[in-house]
């Protein structure tokens, strides 16, 4: 293989670690696409408030997903998200969306639909995708494996800022902590690095390290021959 085309850069981490902002700028220094898949599992979840289905109904998310088409148009401002070919980008970011994505994305059939989505739209390479079980599930084989860590303090306050601190610090603290717990513990494909991953603790660095260091590191996975 050679330049950047196939290449496959997975970036997981908990909510807030700068997962986002990283994959975004390795994706236009790289000229690669940026796939968001976390926008994926909040326009499920968008859906199913819409529809009124409680996220613990298993056999009722199952049913609805059959009969939903989620796709990510990705721009150098960010993922657009189309649910059932409509633009719902600015809704899936609401903060009712934001917890009903973290509880539908429990469920194990979704949790197929969703990796099958995935692979198909990162099969061709040439894609930063983010999220939280990419190194572990949906590319077991990617190029490079990138675990974003960081505090849930230092996570909350960057959310905060983020948020032009319209909520209040300790709501923004309390979601994430009852996110992370979520994510982490269920049952299937918990948030957890995989073994070959490079895991940085972003707690004490500025985004601008992080990206500056995950791009040492494609470039010398790139330099490497043979790719
Ligand atoms: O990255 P995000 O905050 O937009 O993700 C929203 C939720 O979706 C997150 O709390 C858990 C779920 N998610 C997941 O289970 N697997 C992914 N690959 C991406 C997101």
């Amino acid at each position: 293989m050679s330049g950047t085309r196939r290449l496959i850069v997975a970036i997981d981490g908990p909510a807030g670690a700068g997962k986002s902002t990283v994959a975004g700028r390795l994706a236009a220094h790289f000229g690669l696409l940026n796939l968001e898949t976390g926008a994926m599992y909040r326009a499920f979840a968008l859906k199913a408030i819409e529809k009124g289905i409680a996220t613990d109904d298993a056999a009722a998310l199952e049913k609805l997903a059959a009969e939903t088409s989620i796709a990510l148009q990705p721009t150098p401002a960010g993922n657009r998200v189309l649910l059932d070919g409509n633009d719902v980008t600015a809704r899936v970011r609401d903060a009712a969306v934001t917890q009903a994505a973290s509880q539908v994305s429990v469920h194990p059939a979704i949790r197929r639909w969703m990796v099958d989505l995935q692979r198909k739209l990162g099969e061709n390479g040439g894609v930063v995708m983010e999220g939280r079980d990419i190194g572990t599930v949906v590319f077991p084989d990617a190029d490079i494996k990138i675990f974003l860590d960081a505090s849930p303090e230092a996570r909350g306050e960057r959310r905060y800022e983020q948020s032009g601190k319209a909520a209040p610090a300790e709501a923004i603290l309390k979601e994430i902590r009852e996110r992370d717990q979520r994510d982490r513990n269920r049952e299937q494909s918990p948030l957890r690095p995989a073994p070959d991953a490079l895991v940085i603790d972003s707690t004490d660095l500025t985004l601008e390290e992080v990206v500056s260091r995950v791009q040492e590191l494609v470039t010398a996975r790139l330099a490497v021959p043979g790719r």
